[in-house]
């Protein structure tokens, strides 16, 4: 398999990490692409610039210290807006953009954007061709299989894609309509990969390895996508990294390590969005870490009543350190 190429930035590995909202902020990025992500897009940014002034949105538009390339992923219905907000967002540097047309969030759809596009193709092609032209980057899409499961028109808005100088896409494998429904569908974006000459990723629903691997031969994609599978498991990329390139997958990290990647997380989080909403954003995170560990839910329900860096920080010790010295014990 060749290293994927998004204009004129040549990848360092297949595994891209999702734009997830309320998710994927900065320190959540940094640390996916530390452990291995090729890419990882930021929090949805809608294309209205009229919403940016909030202290989210700020936040949302920060980079500093991410790795290059920095992707910014815009979202909204009307072509010169697209067209402007993309310009605005490579202005304050962005590398690449990347155009939501594949989350359903009501908040989204209700504003004809995201998914709900999907049903329009010459509208569709009008934002494709105004923010191409606009961006003096490369430009990404991230679709789902189409509207719904009788108008599957993924293959169509691939083609859409390819023609108006999108970069790659990223394929979610369900249709709007199923929401995040049933399992994600690979056969679509098999089809998907078939019809387009720019990279494909495959979305969905992929949570291992093992997984990942299938997903690739099963549909021919150059690479994945990973979205809920990396909270509270951030080192997937590297185990998936490891597949894809036909090594032997890592062992999974030690508690020791486990619990120092947590730290150095919530530092992060601490530093980014001051102690009070970094604590409170941490815990969610935490959840996640500990979601499938011995007396997690004991630990959640305790750590959720801390309100201090520091007794956060000492809970996290804690709880990995009887992991480290007595796990069969701890279950
Ligand atoms: C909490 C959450 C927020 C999301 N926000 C976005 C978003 O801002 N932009 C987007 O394109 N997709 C968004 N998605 C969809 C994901 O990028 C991804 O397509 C979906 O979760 C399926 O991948 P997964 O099964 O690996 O999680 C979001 C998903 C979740 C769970």
């Amino acid at each position: 398999m060749s290293a994927i190429q998004i204009g004129p930035y040549r990848l360092d590995g297949r595994v891209f990490l999702a734009p997830m909202a309320g998710v994927t902020d900065l320190p959540f990025r940094r640390l996916c692409r530390r452990m291995g992500a090729a890419l990882a897009a930021g929090e949805m940014l809608s294309a209205d610039p009229r919403l940016w002034h909030t202290a989210e949105s700020q936040r949302r538009r920060d980079h500093s210290g991410e790795d290059e390339p920095r992707v910014v992923q815009i979202a909204g219905g009307d072509p010169q807006m697209m067209a402007d907000a993309a310009r605005r967002n490579v202005d304050a540097g962005a590398q690449v953009i990347d155009i939501n047309m594949g989350c359903p969030a009501k908040k989204v759809c209700n504003k004809e954007a995201g998914s709900a596009l999907l049903r329009d193709e010459r509208l569709v092609t009008e934002i494709l061709e105004a923010t191409v032209r606009a961006a003096e980057v490369p430009v990404t899409l991230k679709i789902r299989t189409g509207w719904s499961s009788d108008r599957r028109n993924g293959v169509e808005i691939a083609r859409i894609a390819e023609a108006s100088g999108i970069r790659a896409l990223a394929v979610h494998g369900r249709t709007r309509a199923c929401r995040f429904e049933g399992e994600a569908e690979y056969e679509t974006i098999a089809a998907i990969k078939q019809a387009v000459g720019i990279p494909v990723l495959a979305n969905g629903d992929i949570d291992s390895p093992a997984k990942a691997l299938r997903v690739v031969q099963a549909t021919g994609v150059d690479g994945v996508m990973i979205g809920r599978a990396a909270q509270g498991r951030p080192w997937i990329f590297r185990e998936i990294e490891a597949v894809l390139a036909g090594r032997t997958v890592p062992a999974e990290p030690a508690p020791g390590e486990v619990r120092d990647i947590i730290c150095a997380h919530l530092r992060d989080l601490y530093g980014f969005y001051g102690v009070e909403a970094g604590v409170r954003i941490a815990r969610k995170h935490i959840g996640w870490y500990c979601r499938e560990r011995p007396q997690a839910q004991a630990f959640r329900q305790s750590v959720m009543q801390v309100d201090s860096a520091e007794g956060q920080l000492a809970a996290v010790r804690e709880y990995f350190a009887a992991l480290d010295q007595s796990p069969a014990e701890a279950a």
